[in-house]
Order: C-alpha cells, then sequence, then structure tokens
C-alpha cells in the first residue's frame, strides 16, 4: 500500500468524467486534473466540456473534451476507447451526467421517467460497465457514481423518477462493487445534498432559503467539496472503500 504523500496523489492517472461541461462534473474534472491526473470531459454539451477542457489546458494541465450522450451505448463505448488510445488506459471513471428535474409525480409523462431513468442510471450503468471490463483486464481502477440524498429520503426539490434513479444507482454501486472488488477495482457513490451548482442557483430565492435551513453546517455544499470526496475515493488512501455510499449533505441527513 502507498505511503506518506503517495497516499493522496493521482500524479499519472488518467480520469474520465461524465457531465463534465458545468456545475459538479466541472469541478470533478478540474479537481482530478489539479491533484495531476489526465482527464476526458465528455457532456451532451461538448463545446461546454470543451471550454472546461480550454480552461485547465490555459493553466498547464492535461485535459481534453468531446460530445457524448451516456443514453448510447455504442457511443459511450466509442468515446471510452478513444480516450483510453489517447492516454494509455483509464484509472478513475465518474458518472455525473444526470438530469434533474422536479415535476411533480402527478405529472411527469412516460416520456420525462423513460428519458430521466436512461440519462442517470442506464446511463451510469454503461459507463461502470464499460469503465469496469476496461479495469478487470488492468486489474486496476476506481468508479465513482453521483448519486443523491434524493434516492435515501423523499425531497420535495426534485422529482420521483429523479429520487428512483439515484437509489437505483446505489443498487448498481453495490451490484459493480461485489464483481470488481476481487480485480482490484472499487466501486462507490457520493450521495450529495444542496451543493451550489446550476440546478439549484435556478431554484426560487424562497424554496433555497427553506432548503438551506434544514443544512445543520448552515450553508449549502461547494462543487470543490464533492470534487475533494471524488479525489479521495480515487486515491490510493481509499483501496479498501468499496461498494460505500458517501454523503456529502451538510448533516442534513445522518445514518
Ligand atoms: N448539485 C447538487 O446539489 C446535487 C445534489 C445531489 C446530487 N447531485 C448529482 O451530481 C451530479 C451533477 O449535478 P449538477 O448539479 O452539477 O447537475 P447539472 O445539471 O448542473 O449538470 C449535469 C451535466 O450533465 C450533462 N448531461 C445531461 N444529460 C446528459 C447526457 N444524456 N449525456 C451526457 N451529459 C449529459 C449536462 O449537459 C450538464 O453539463 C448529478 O448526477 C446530480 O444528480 C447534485
Amino acid at each position: 500500500m502507498a505511503t506518506g504523500p503517495d497516499l493522496f496523489s493521482l500524479a499519472g492517472r488518467a480520469a474520465f468524467v461524465t457531465g463534465a461541461g458545468q456545475g459538479l462534473g466541472a469541478a470533478i474534472g478540474r479537481g482530478l486534473a489539479k491533484a495531476g491526473a489526465k482527464v476526458t470531459l465528455v457532456d451532451v454539451d461538448g463545446a461546454k466540456a470543451e471550454t472546461v477542457a480550454v480552461g485547465l489546458r490555459d493553466a498547464g494541465h492535461e485535459a481534453i473534451a468531446m460530445p457524448l450522450d451516456v443514453r448510447d451505448e455504442a457511443a459511450f463505448k466509442l468515446c471510452f476507447d478513444a480516450a483510453v488510445e489517447r492516454v494509455g488506459g483509464i484509472d478513475v471513471m465518474v458518472n455525473n451526467a444526470a438530469r434533474t428535474p422536479s415535476t411533480s409525480l402527478w405529472d411527469i409523462t412516460a416520456e420525462e421517467w423513460d428519458d430521466v431513468l436512461a440519462i442517470n442510471l442506464r446511463g451510469s450503468f454503461f459507463g461502470c460497465r464499460i469503465a469496469g471490463r476496461h479495469m478487470r483486464e488492468r486489474g486496476a481502477g476506481r468508479i465513482v457514481n453521483l448519486a443523491s440524498i434524493a434516492g435515501q429520503q423523499a425531497s420535495a426539490a426534485t422529482g420521483a423518477h429523479y429520487a428512483a434513479s439515484k437509489a437505483g444507482l446505489v443498487a448498481l454501486t453495490r451490484a459493480f462493487a461485489q464483481e470488481l472488488a476481487p480485480h482490484g477495482v472499487t466501486v462507490n457513490a457520493l450521495a450529495p445534498a444542496a451543493v451550489r451548482s446550476p440546478v439549484l442557483d435556478a431554484m426560487e430565492a424562497d424554496q433555497r432559503r427553506r432548503l438551506a435551513a434544514g443544512i445543520p453546517v448552515g450553508r449549502f455544499g461547494e462543487p470543490e467539496e464533492v470534487a475533494a470526496a471524488v479525489l479521495y475515493l480515487a486515491s490510493p488512501a481509499a483501496a479498501f472503500v468499496t461498494g460505500a455510499t458517501l454523503d456529502l449533505n451538510g448533516g442534513r441527513l445522518m445514518r
């Protein structure tokens, strides 16, 4: 096992982050790059991912961007393979892409239900399976899935389809963790709540105030705090952590 400063080092590692064009995905991409990883940033909005990658390259980091819709398994595989080809292998996979509607459960259409599940759950399944096969062959790797407090307790801020997708993602995390543990690959989930992001910024002031009032630490989380948790789970220090869900919620849910 690594010791000393190497315990938290990602120098020379390569990471692949989905939904990295804004919000937490962009912060995670930046955090991984600053920790020394070569990052591949993908998003259905390729231009936004490219802007994040350009910012990182300008600061001297190794970052590339590609457009990817995680709903499309064949496109996902091509994109992942292109990243592998470019950097020689992926060490860290972050399944972050998601759609976060707040539609009342009485109004969710079949089409919206299917789309949220297709992005949040099926897309992450593709990501886990594509990266999992690659990492299993290499005998090493780290997969981190972005779940949510919405999958752990009832939430008025996000829809039932979103909550169901995030609860499913925790089950999926355990299933992949179980399969991949003997192969040197860990699979964990993060369950954030109320982290500053475009989704949160888009909420009405009243709703934001109500949300902040229910957080024991008295503030929203910062995207960099989510990135820090990804860095930990991706680092040598977390080699014995797998199948876990790490809560990042300012004490809003203690379990
Ligand atoms: N911000 C929070 O407070 C919070 C709380 C709990 C969980 N999360 C989770 O963290 C992750 C990031 O959240 P965020 O707030 O940054 O969300 P966001 O909506 O700001 O960003 C999501 C990104 O995913 C991309 N995306 C959407 N559909 C895609 C697709 N089909 N293929 C590829 N990319 C796609 C979007 O273009 C966007 O860049 C999500 O999984 C979310 O559920 C966030």
